[in-house]
């Protein structure tokens, strides 16, 4: 009854004190997720009723120049086949994407400087050109400020960047000694700084994690209030040093999108890829804990296994419009339409 009432603050003031959320994070269980779903659909179905944003995902190249503990596509994995897509390549993944419906297209990749700042202006304004009317997202890791700005006069409108974990130290044991947790988390401010749309995000259960630190995550998302908040379990990489933790649950994850829907009610929160890989209906049960994004893959299936961050991702093999129609299909079978418009966030 006690964590009945912290859901309850929680849903009033939108806001819980460090211990609040340890609390209820590590005295969870079934009836009190079930009672925190049930409070996050109200909200989503108030300001989103039963929406489901989508954004096409086009991952352009698994070059990296980083080497994070958990990453399938780090620099030291010499087994993963690399891929670079062109300009004219990712041209005509938007022009699928289009004709699908998609008015908003993701651009993820691994830190490469083969793309330079000159030509990812040159493929943004591209883009922008070709298809006015669409959200252009870029999600390609820490750069400086300046190449931000340069990528937002180009005309990209939203940024992806999970900060991961918001404690030091735990960034720390998932990262080589070249990244921090502080330049990330300065990154996401001079994104929004800029005037982005701002999304961040951190994998659930990743090796070391504590309710503490899950706890300052959701601090540090209610300081930064971003308008989109990724998160999906860390699935082990057969060939990195987490080859053989365990993987984040699809309980503890729904019960984090529950979290976060109360504490940002208007944020966008997409069900990702990872929670539909961890479970078969992983992303459904992620709408019906409070998400309202998904994020289908545009990328040419003769890549697609390539970027594999995590092992048994699902779509591997599926092309645009069989993912499309697939999760079309999902979201009517539990009452929700996919829309096709470009979903910008309400929490401005
Ligand atoms: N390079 C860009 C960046 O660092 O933001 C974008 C690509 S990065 C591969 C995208 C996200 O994949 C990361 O933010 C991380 O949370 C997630 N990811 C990487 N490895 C993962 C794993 N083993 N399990 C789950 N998610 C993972
Ligand atoms: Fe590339 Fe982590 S190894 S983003």
């Amino acid at each position: 009854e006690h964590l009945k009432m912290l859901i309850d603050k929680l849903k009033k003031e939108q806001a819980l004190t460090k211990e609040e959320w340890v609390e209820l994070i590590e005295g969870r269980n079934a009836e009190l997720a079930e009672y925190l779903f049930a409070l996050a659909r109200e909200e989503r179905h108030h300001y989103y009723d039963h929406d489901v944003y989508v954004r096409g995902l086009i991952e352009f190249t698994n070059y990296c120049k980083n080497d994070c503990l958990y990453c399938g596509i780090r620099k030291s994995n010499s087994n993963a086949k690399r891929y670079r897509l062109s300009e004219e390549d990712i041209l005509s993944c938007c022009g699928t994407g289009y004709e699908l419906g998609f008015r908003t297209f993701v651009l993820q990749g691994g830190e490469d400087g083969f793309y330079t700042d000159e030509k990812l202006v040159h493929i943004i304004s591209r883009i922008k050109e070709l298809y006015p009317d669409c959200a252009l997202t870029l999600s390609i890791g820490e750069k400086s400020r300046e190449s931000y700005q340069a990528y937002y006069d180009a005309g990209a409108d939203r940024y992806l960047l999970r900060h991961e974990t918001a404690n030091a130290a735990h960034y720390a044991k998932l990262h080589p000694a070249s990244l921090s947790a502080a330049n990330r988390q300065q990154c996401l401010w001079d994104l929004k700084d800029i005037g982005y749309q701002v999304g961040t995000g951190f994998m659930v259960g990743s090796p070391y994690q504590t309710a503490e630190h899950l706890a300052e995550d959701l601090l540090f998302i209610k300081k930064l209030n971003p308008h989109m908040i990724g998160i999906g379990p860390f699935i082990p990489h057969h060939d990195t040093p987490f080859a053989d933790e365990k993987a984040g649950t699809l309980e503890l994850t729904l019960f984090m999108l529950g979290l976060l829907r109360l504490m940002l009610p208007k944020v966008l929160l997409p069900a990702t890829t990872a929670l539909g890989t961890i479970h078969p209906k992983g992303r459904e049960l992620g709408i019906q804990a409070g998400a309202n994004v998904v994020m289908p893959n545009l990328s040419p299936v003769s890549v697609r296994k390539d970027y594999s961050l995590y092992d048994n991702k699902i779509c591997t093999g599926d092309e645009a419009a069989e993912c499309r129609f697939c999760l079309e299909r999902r979201m009517k079978s539990i009452g929700y339409n996919i829309v096709t418009s470009r979903g910008d966030s309400l929490n401005i």
